[in-house]
């Protein structure tokens, strides 16, 4: 892998993922609308990449080994890209995430069995009508789950837009499905386990459902890597990237108030009900084995909790 394209890559693990990228010696081209120099050694191409004809005149003649495109979010992205690219790379990595496997942001996702990891295979992007079908909330979920509309769309969205590139024969794609990233080294701009920190510290009550599901998370350090070895890798299709040992909302908040000496105080919600960021009603924590299987390195989520909670806690102070 001599050159690498990546579309974003301006904060969070994007920008750990361009450093990981250029320290190995990878040619790396970063294409944003310039709101951040690049870091040093890596070659910057501003252009907004929903403007076809501004993003064909930036990138010239260019061609690249593998896109990596962090900043895919919807279909017609998708589309763009699909023609844009096609021709001038032979592979495409899109950072996609586990929300397409959430029940409740689509009818036509099948529900998990309790307590059974989600492999790849509950979600068929080659299959998913990429133009349309279904969206919302559907009655094969377990419940309202009080999600904001906003969410449900990012779902289906990203679906979507796996569908649109997982269509092209020009290259071969891969999606990365990501697990929720906590801050580890970088300052997690989302905000959600900060909202968990501020509140406890507070005194302050979070709501939590009833029994929560457990979900899957992974650091800004170790998606930034999996993105990176995927890349040079010959893996195609799709990849769940999280580290081992779904955790639950009480897991997290138990480590909070394990650093800030004050006990988490819990208001419960009954399933369907409104809850904090990380509470879960539903079931569709991922199982990490094709990953494991393809020799990609994995941590263990209890194992670096505290330092997320560590960083989170101090960017709070430091603000
Ligand atoms: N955070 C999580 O828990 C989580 C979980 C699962 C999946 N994900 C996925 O992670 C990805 C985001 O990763 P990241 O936050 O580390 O992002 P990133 O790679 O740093 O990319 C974000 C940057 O992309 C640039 N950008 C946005 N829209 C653009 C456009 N229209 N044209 C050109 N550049 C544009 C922006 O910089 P400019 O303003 O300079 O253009 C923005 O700062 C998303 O695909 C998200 O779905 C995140």
């Amino acid at each position: 892998m001599k050159s690498v394209c990546v579309i974003g890559g301006s904060r969070y693990f994007g920008l750990r993922l361009i450093e990981l990228l250029r320290d190995a010696g990878t040619a790396v081209t970063v294409v944003n609308r310039g709101s951040a120099a690049p870091p040093p050694g890596v070659a910057h191409v501003v252009a907004d990449r929903d403007d076809e004809e501004g993003l064909r005149a930036a990138l010239g003649r260019s061609t690249f080994d593998v896109v990596i495109d962090q900043v895919c979010y919807t279909p017609l992205q998708a589309a763009l890209a699909r023609r844009v690219f096609a021709g001038r790379t032979a592979r495409y990595v899109m950072t996609s995430t586990m929300e397409v496997y959430d029940p409740a942001t689509s009818a036509l996702i099948t529900p998990a069995a309790s307590g059974t990891l989600v492999t790849e295979y509950f979600f068929d992007a080659a299959a998913w009508p990429a133009d349309g079908g279904p969206a919302g909330p559907g009655p094969a979920g377990p419940g309202p789950s009080g999600l904001p509309a906003e969410a449900v769309t990012y779902a289906e969205d990203k679906r979507r837009a796996e569908a649109v590139l997982a269509g092209e024969s020009a290259f071969a794609f891969v999606a990365v499905r990501s697990a929720h990233v906590l801050g580890v080294r970088a300052r997690d701009f989302t905000g959600r386990l900060a909202y968990y920190a501020d509140r406890i510290r507070a005194g302050r009550p979070v709501a939590v459902h009833r029994d929560p599901f457990p979900s899957s998370f992974t650091n800004d350090e170790e998606i930034a890597g999996l993105l990176f070895r995927v890349a040079a890798s010959d893996h195609v299709g799709a990849l769940n990237a999280c580290s081992h040992g779904p955790l639950d909302v009480l897991d997290l908040c138990e480590a909070i108030g394990a650093q800030t000496g004050r006990a988490p105080v819990y208001q419960v919600v009954e399933p369907g009900e409104p809850a904090s960021p990380f509470s879960f009603d539903r079931h569709y924590a991922m199982d990490n084995g094709l990953a494991a299987r393809l020799g990609l390195p994995l941590s263990t989520g209890a194992d670096w909790l505290p330092d997320a909670v560590a960083a989170t806690l101090g960017h709070a102070k430091a603000a």
